[in-house]
């Protein structure tokens, strides 16, 4: 589930709500689960994965992870980046554009303060995509952290990110296939709102 507050009046964060009410209605799992597409200009490379979105709070959409990751990487060398949601119990793509940046660690601090300690062992014990000789290894150092570490204090590699996107492209399937592209452009701070051939 994405937790919405106090979401923003403006056209595209409506219609998305719209079609995540819709989705939900109709069972859509893991409806919180996003793309996120980076660029490393250190090592030109380009890369996804997907991230649980937590909040959408005015126009500020928030995920959490390590901050010393590959994507965190990535995040320091191009701060612009590409979001796909795509929620298959209404067939519905939407595509992102936005740049994105750190939460800060009053905030994060406060997250990770009321997460259960089980995920906070594993946030602190875990060098993300860094590689380990045995799986058995990762869960010792989880176990190890649970026994000794404060599962109170959020670390510093760790906490949210937070993009604001300026596109949005709505795409809905239909079984003529004359899907329906909508788009949603920030110009000079205004949508500029328009279809494309799909
Ligand atoms: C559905 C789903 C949700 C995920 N949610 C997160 C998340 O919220 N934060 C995170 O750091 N990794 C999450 N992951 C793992 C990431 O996809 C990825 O493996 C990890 O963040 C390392 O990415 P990186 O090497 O590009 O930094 C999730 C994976 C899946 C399949």
């Amino acid at each position: 589930m994405i937790k919405f507050n106090n979401l923003n009046q403006e056209k595209p964060y409506q219609l998305l709500k719209e079609k995540y009410d819709e989705a939900l209605d109709l069972g859509q799992e893991n409806i919180e689960a996003i793309s996120i597409s980076s660029f490393n200009k250190e090592i030109n490379e380009v890369d996804s994965r997907y991230v649980n979105l937590k909040f959408i709070t005015n126009d500020e959409f928030i995920f959490f992870s390590n901050y010393d990751s590959p994507k965190a990487s990535a995040f320091n060398s191009h701060n612009q980046i590409a979001a796909l949601l795509y929620w298959s119990s209404i067939n519905a793509q939407i595509r992102i554009k936005a740049q994105i940046k750190k939460t800060s660690k009053k905030f994060n601090q406060k997250y990770f303060f009321d997460r259960s300690e089980k995920k906070n062992a594993l946030a602190i014990s875990s060098n993300q995509s860094k590689p380990i000789d045995f799986y058995s290894e990762v869960k010792e150092n989880y176990n190890r952290s649970l026994e000794s570490d404060d599962l109170k204090k959020c670390p510093e590699y760790w906490g949210g990110y937070s993009f604001t996107p300026y596109y949005f492209e709505f795409w809905e399937g239909h079984e003529s296939r004359i899907n329906k592209r909508e788009v949603f452009d920030k110009i000079d701070g205004v949508w500029k709102q328009f279809f494309l051939q799909p």
